[in-house]
């Protein structure tokens, strides 16, 4: 008998292949449905819908008692104490100019925290999985945070919110502190920047207003390649502020982050 997490985990899997390698061959056949939602840069074409669309009908198959919440409109309650989080591709702007760095994440939630995530990058073939306690892996090989201790050493990331309001304080606190790391990253697709921490391609990845379907996944994939992950208290990650590193530069990030203009 298998266990709760290494059940979800593999049907998290099946699903996020499944919709990314739906999404990817509409994206080779060319987008006719885009919208905008929060503001006029926020995109959602019928990929995302169909992705999530797919993803959802497979859960509801599955696990007809699970809650689930979804980007694109799923608000669904449940019974089992299971709730699942899914961004059925994040990183649409990427998608829409068909740069590869976007993704399917699903993560699946009870009441000790999150069980499991898996964020799928479909153009790149790349498959981050994790189950809580079971170690965090990358197509099947299992994947570790870096161990760069120096500020200045250090590769960070962050994202951009869609209101141009909120990406003006974003853009000037990177002006504060560009001198003191090795270089700042702005890949697009969060689920997939908090992952490359998680396997030591970036140092520290930090963004504010993310929604759970942006870090679900990610964040128990980051913790269980040994990062430390949270807000600027250093309490659990919520809706503002993700900060992700390895455990030795998390504080100097916070320190940095505040120093810069941070909340
Ligand atoms: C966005 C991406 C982006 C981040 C934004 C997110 P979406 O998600 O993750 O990198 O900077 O804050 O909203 O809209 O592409 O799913
Ligand atoms: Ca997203
Ligand atoms: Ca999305």
């Amino acid at each position: 008998m298998t266990d709760l997490g290494t059940d979800l985990v593999a049907l998290a899997e099946k699903l996020a292949r499944s919709a990314g390698s739906l999404a990817l061959a509409g994206r080779k056949k060319g987008l006719t449905e885009v919208d905008t939602k929060s503001t006029a840069t926020d995109m959602v074409t019928e990929f995302d819908r169909a992705s999530e669309r797919l993803i959802v009908d497979g859960l509801i198959e599955s696990r007809p008692h699970d809650a689930i919440v979804g980007e694109e409109g799923t608000s669904r309650d449940g019974t089992s104490g299971i709730s699942w989080f899914v961004d059925p591709i994040d990183g649409t702007t990427n998608f829409f100019y068909d740069l590869p760095n976007w993704c399917v994440s699903i993560g699946a939630k009870d009441a000790g925290g999150t069980v499991c995530g898996v964020v799928y990058v479909p153009a790149l073939d790349e498959m981050f999985t994790a189950t809580r306690g079971g170690g965090a892996w990358l197509n099947g090989k299992q994947i570790h945070c870096g161990s760069i201790a120096e500020l200045s050493q250090a590769l960070i990331c962050t994202g951009f919110n869609y209101d141009s309001s909120n990406r003006v304080a974003q853009a000037e606190r990177i002006l504060r502190y560009i001198d003191k790391v090795r270089d700042v990253r702005r890949f697009g697709a969060a689920a997939i920047d908090i992952c490359y921490v998680a396997c030591g391609r970036l140092d520290g990845y930090y963004e504010e207003y993310l929604w759970p379907w942006d870090y679900v996944a990610a964040d128990l994939i980051a913790r269980e390649a040994g990062c430390r992950t949270g807000d600027l208290t250093g309490a659990p990650i919520d809706n503002r502020d993700v900060l992700i590193s390895n455990p030795t530069l998390f504080p100097q990030l916070v320190t940095l982050i505040r120093e810069s203009g941070g909340k």
